[in-house]
């Protein structure tokens, strides 16, 4: 059988993403270092699929682990979402930003030409939008950033594009995600951060949880109805599903296509803390602070391409959003 390589499979948006390759057929390998992740998350999506995958726990900084799994594995196509993640650490160590998720995907496609697998579905985001000039944002809006991260995604999206034009036997398909958040329906598999977290929403959990004492809203000055910044937050497994799609668009031959994955509407720190009440019959405590040097006041995507050319839009709302987080954080608050 085909497999398909999901890198960083034992992560947040990898895990759901292998739940649903496994429900639709697929056979799965996974590589990951763990660094941001433990294996329990696949043991997890084997409770839920009722099928295992195989896992090779290396780092795409290691090209013959990598060279192996292509020589072993019969590949076919590869999901590519092993990268380091978190803007406030990329400013600090950006060489070691660079290095990992850089440096990584160049392996990752040496290794892919070498076996000839030309199938790949990259994890982008929408910060290679930087401080868009309007809402909703379009695939074709100009590209900035303005951190190490959304540099790495900017360029290996830049070398993904010459890759392509240098050689178009190449499907590539760039996903530009907006705000996964959520959990799977079942409560098993969740985001897991390390720490405190940076995001909004784990943070929002973390205090409903009674593990945080409050919210921080960065900045109520921004220019949004009641301004707090406004976010498109989209369900992890609406994201996963986006895979699905993007991988079954591959095999029609399309080259090179971006789409952006979010939902089209924007909800306020404010609006997300409300919801998360709603979803955990709890007050949650927050107070206003200074805004997070380098955030916007608007992002939120126009859909309607990945709609229209690949037949997936997001179904689940706010409210499913913030009753799966809670599920996921009521049944494990220690996480995995
Ligand atoms: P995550 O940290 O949960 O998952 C990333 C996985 O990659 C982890 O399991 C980690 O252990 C693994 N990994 C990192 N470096 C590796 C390496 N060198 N070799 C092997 N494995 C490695 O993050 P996530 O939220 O699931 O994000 C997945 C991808 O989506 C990332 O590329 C991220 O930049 C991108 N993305 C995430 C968001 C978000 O808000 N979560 C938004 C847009 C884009
Ligand atoms: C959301 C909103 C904050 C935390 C980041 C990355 C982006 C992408 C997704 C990977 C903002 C506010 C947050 C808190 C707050 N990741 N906030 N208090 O900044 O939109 O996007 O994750 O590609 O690249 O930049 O997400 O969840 O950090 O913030 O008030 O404790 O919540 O100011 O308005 P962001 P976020």
């Amino acid at each position: 059988m085909d497999n398909i390589l999901v890198t960083g499979g034992a992560g947040f948006i990898g895990s759901h993403t292998v739940v649903e390759l496994l429900n639709a057929g697929y056979g799965v390998v996974v590589i990951d270092n763990l660094v941001n992740s433990s294996m329990e998350s696949l043991e997890r999506v084997k409770k839920i699929t009722g099928k295992s995958v195989k896992f090779y726990q290396a780092d795409l900084l290691n090209m013959e682990a990598l060279q192996n799994i292509f020589e072993e594995e019969n590949i076919s196509s590869v999901i590519h979402f092993a990268g380091l993640k978190a803007v406030g650490e990329s400013c600090k160590i950006p060489l070691a930003y660079f290095n990992n998720n850089i440096t990584g995907t160049i392996n990752l496609l040496m290794a892919m030409e070498k076996y000839n697998v030309k199938s790949l579905v990259f994890s982008s985001s929408a910060t290679v939008y930087g401080k868009p000039e309007s809402v909703p944002i379009s695939e074709d809006f100009p590209l900035s950033v303005s951190n190490p991260y959304g540099r790495t995604k900017l360029i290996i999206e830049d070398m993904l594009r010459d890759i392509y034009k240098a050689d178009t036997s190449w499907n590539i398909a760039l996903l530009r995600y907006f705000n996964p958040i959520g959990a799977h329906e079942s409560g098993e598999i969740g985001e897991n951060p390390n720490g405190i977290p940076n995001n909004l929403l784990p943070y929002v959990s973390k205090v409903a949880i009674g593990e945080l004492e409050a919210v921080n809203v960065f900045g109520n000055d921004y220019d949004t109805p009641d301004g707090t910044g406004v976010r498109d937050y989209i369900h992890v497994v609406d994201l996963a599903e986006g895979h699905i799609k993007a991988l079954e668009k591959l095999t029609s031959n399309p080259g090179l296509v971006t789409y952006n994955l979010g939902t089209g509407t924007g909800y306020s720190v404010l609006e997300i803390i409300h919801n998360f009440e709603k979803a955990c019959g709890k007050k949650i405590p927050y107070k206003i602070t200074e805004r997070r040097p380098g955030d916007i006041d608007m992002c939120y995507a126009n859909p309607e391409k990945a709609k229209k050319e690949l037949g997936w839009e997001a179904k689940r709302d706010i409210d499913k959003m913030c009753e799966d987080a809670w599920r996921w954080q009521s049944k494990y608050p220690k996480g995995f």
